[in-house]
């Protein structure tokens, strides 16, 4: 089915989101939209899915204008979106879930479950139809949502940033279903700020800046070029001095570190003053209890943490908190920022006073400074939930304390556009010519393999040695993540 968004507008109070937008999706093809955070990708997308209703424009399907108000409008003209956090029921079973999400279109378990494997078989897919979605992993979640699409004749498929969060296999695998779906006819939307996905997967791509359509282009076309239209201005490539310095910040010895599964073992680990150590790994591997364990969150089951020669097990977190180690979640909302509150808020907060009272002037100022330091788009009233989520991160960064002597971090760039993350980078390395010492979880190898001094690879319940980051590539590495050290 051809898909035309024509002359889309919509605004969120003062922000256009889309500014008068014009795309076309043709049928058998996957289309992907790409730009920097906040550009209006998602709220393009959201209005075709019904989720959101547009203020002015037409949406027409094989050059019929339709009217889409809500997701079921959407679906009954077979258009079905794929959100970044799937739609399910935890406590559910995949059968389950998939009839609850039929639209009462099952009345059968025997005949929802046959056809739940066709589909799933169909694509490749191993869903066990019995197995609790709580069970399952985001990537395995993700291919039950597309079958639950697919079932409910869904012809366009639209997938907001689907390859966040999921294993380097699971993402070959999601690739291989959209091809074999676009190869039937059907018309796929692919939202990204990766251009190395776009470039794997997409046949065209259209590109969005601040609310507009700036360009499109076919596939294969040179990568400076999209991050020229993407950015409006060609991005130098990440450069990490080095910044390691001879004193140890961070040791641990014999460390034993409590995991949901598994006693994650450290015979012996010293991190210097300065030196990023990046942690490689499929997610829960252990990374981030390893991270926990090191910022004081959990007590080691066993064993030494020593932070600037002081030894630290078994002391709680506020004296980490002292001792100038700061850590970092990579569930922004959930763990880091508080929803609710606005940016002045968090930033009174964090205010190191010791009056009751808070000088809000004062906070004002502080406030100000943070979002023009930190360049955050938002002013001191936005709650932080509004904020797009390089904006979240951004926030969370100009909240943390200076000096600092460890910073853990996940996932300190996910969901993040490649200018955001390479500002975040530039400001990390100013931190580790301070002489922080960074700790940090990623899926990104290329990132781990950029910014690392040396790099612990987690698998099958083990970590390795620390390794020279120098002498890895992203391919080794993914070697390695498999099993093979
Ligand atoms: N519900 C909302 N209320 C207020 N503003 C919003 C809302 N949703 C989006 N915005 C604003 O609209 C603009 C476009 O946001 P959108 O989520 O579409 O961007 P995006 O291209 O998907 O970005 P990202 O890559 O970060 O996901 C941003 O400035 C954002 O802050
Ligand atoms: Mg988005």
């Amino acid at each position: 089915m051809d898909v035309e968004l024509i002359h889309i507008h919509k605004h969120f109070g003062e922000v256009h989101a889309n500014d008068d937008v014009c795309v076309r999706f043709r049928s058998g093809t996957i289309h992907g939209l790409l730009g920097e955070n906040g550009a209006g990708k998602s709220t393009l997308v959201k209005i075709l899915s019904g989720y959101i209703t547009h203020d002015s424009g037409d949406i027409a399907l094989d050059g019929k204008l339709v009217s889409i108000q809500t997701p079921t409008d959407a679906i009954r003209h077979g258009i079905g979106m794929l959100h970044q956090d799937p739609l399910d029921f935890p406590s559910l079973t995949v059968l389950e879930n998939f009839m609850a999400g039929g639209g009462g279109l099952w009345l059968h378990r025997r005949e929802a479950r046959r056809r739940l494997c066709e589909i799933a078989s169909s694509l490749n897919f191993s869903l066990d139809p019995d197995a609790h979605v709580s069970e399952l992993t985001v990537g395995e979640r993700q291919q039950l949502e597309i079958v639950r699409l697919l079932a409910l004749g869904v012809q366009v498929l639209i997938l907001d940033e689907p390859t966040t969060g999921i294993s380097a296999v699971q993402k070959e695998q999601l690739f291989a279903a959209l091809r074999q779906l676009a190869a039937d006819g059907r018309t796929i939307i692919f939202v990204s700020h990766k251009l190395e996905d776009v470039e794997a997967l997409c046949d065209e791509v259209t590109v969005m800046r601040q609310g507009r359509v700036v360009g499109s282009a076919a596939i294969p076309c040179s990568p400076a070029q999209l991050v020229e239209m993407m950015f409006g201005k060609p991005l130098a490539p990440p450069i990490k001095p080095p910044t390691a310095r001879e004193e140890i910040a961070l040791e641990l010895r014999e460390a034993l570190i409590r995991t949901n599964t598994f006693d994650l073992h450290v015979p012996h680990l010293a991190v210097r003053c300065g030196e990023v150590l990046g942690l490689a790994g499929l997610e829960g591997s252990g990374q981030q209890e390893f991270l926990a364990a090191c910022s004081g969150l959990i007590p080691l089951r066993h064993g030494s943490l020593r932070l600037n020669g002081r030894e630290m097990a078994h002391r709680p977190y506020h004296s980490f908190m002292r001792a100038g180690v700061c850590y970092l979640p990579a569930d922004r909302l959930r763990d880091g920022l508080i929803g609710g509150l606005t940016i002045r808020e968090h930033v009174a907060l964090r205010a190191p006073t010791r009056s009751f009272f808070l000088d809000e002037p004062l906070n004002a100022r502080l406030t100000m400074e943070a979002i023009r330091v930190f360049n955050i788009r938002g002013q001191p009233n936005t709650r932080v939930e509004r904020l797009s989520g390089g904006n979240q991160q951004r926030t969370q960064l100009a909240l943390m304390p200076n000096p600092l002597s460890v910073i853990c971090m996940e996932h300190p760039t996910r969901g993040l556009d490649i200018e955001s993350a390479l500002w975040i980078w530039q400001l990390l390395i100013a931190r580790c010519q301070q002489g922080t010492a960074i700790l940090f979880a990623s899926s990104d190898l290329d990132e781990i393999t950029a910014y690392s001094d040396r790099v612990l690879v987690f698998s099958g319940g083990r970590v390795s040695e620390p390794l020279d980051a120098h002498r890895l590539t992203a391919d080794v590495l993914g070697h390695m993540i498999g099993g093979k050290f």
